[in-house]
């Protein structure tokens, strides 16, 4: 019987079908991520693993793995593992494509509403007591109709935010192409919404120079990693306010600690990395990584 160890407790569909399917199924019985040390312990008897991005699947931990059939991430992403090394020891790698987009997609259409009507600042007032009258000239946003989306990183999840922007609002959606001007394509946006998978190319793709082309009405929102932004260049952009507002599902590191200085601000709405977390979508991914997982043995 083959043997598969689950990082954290995730929805049970995928299980249950590995179960139905004769697969030995063990899932943690931790509520939060396994140290390095206890995943490596893990693994040393079973064939396969879910796991998610928290676990670090480094060229260390394949190498001492090589029993492994297929490790399948419970996410799209899979900035955790090195695939390079996976592919070396002949071990496949799994991620969950497709069932997580439109979660997603809508996260930053929210994050981009958010971010626009100063829903963050909003709510802090309401919630403090400074809610004395209606102001009329108070939590001034910007109207997103006919706006200019610029999305980096134009795949799945990137061109259906792109469909819900136009459809809801009418916004002009452009998609940025690898070898165009990024500073050119920058100037014009109102909103930038970043879906670009993290890799060495793309880390701190948007820094202090490009910020910098923002305009100052310009709204930014990051559903991808953290790391795709050089954070502190937009801490300063934001503080300054260089631009208007920033919604970020992810940060630099996860979790992002309370006292971290961007909460202190405003204008920037932080949510914790809950791009996919519909019960639609985490059921999906569930699944996904249970067909992997017998696509790999069949
Ligand atoms: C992914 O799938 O990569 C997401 O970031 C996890 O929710």
């Amino acid at each position: 019987m083959k043997k598969v160890f689950v990082t954290r407790k995730i929805l049970s569909e995928g299980l249950d079908l590995l179960a139905q399917n004769g697969f030995e199924v063990e899932v943690t019985t931790k509520d939060e991520p396994l140290t390095p040390a206890e995943l490596m312990e893990k693994s040393k008897s079973v064939d396969a693993l879910i796991c998610t991005m928290a676990d670090s699947i480094n060229k260390d931990f394949l190498e001492k793995n090589t029993h492994l059939k297929i490790i399948t991430n419970y996410a799209v992403g899979v900035n955790n593992i090195d695939l390079e090394a996976a592919k070396k020891f002949g071990i496949a790698i799994g991620n969950t494509p497709d069932v997580l987009t439109e979660a997603t997609a809508e996260i930053a259409f929210g994050l981009m509403i958010c971010a626009a009507r100063n829903f963050r600042s909003a709510i802090r007032n309401a919630e403090e007591g400074k809610w004395k009258h209606f102001e009329p000239q108070g939590h001034l946003g910007h109207a997103l109709k006919g706006k200019i989306l610029g999305i980096v990183g134009y795949g799945r999840i990137g061109k259906r935010l792109g469909e819900m922007a136009h459809g809801a609002f009418g916004m002009d959606v452009r998609g940025y192409k690898r070898g165009e001007d990024l500073i050119a394509f920058l100037k014009d946006v109102d909103v930038l919404s970043l879906h670009i998978p993290l890799t060495p190319e793309s880390r701190h793709i948007i820094g202090k120079k490009e910020m910098a082309a923002l305009k100052k009405t310009a709204i930014v929102i990051n559903t991808a990693r953290g790391d795709v932004i050089d954070q502190d260049a937009l801490y300063e952009a934001l503080k300054r306010n260089e631009i208007f507002a920033a919604g970020l599902d992810v940060t630099t590191p996860e979790p992002l600690v309370p006292t971290h200085p961007l909460y202190s601000l405003p204008n920037v709405m932080i949510l914790p990395h809950i791009g996919s977390a519909t019960y639609e979508a985490r059921r999906a991914m569930s699944i996904m990584c249970a067909e992997n997982i017998m696509k790999a043995f069949s």
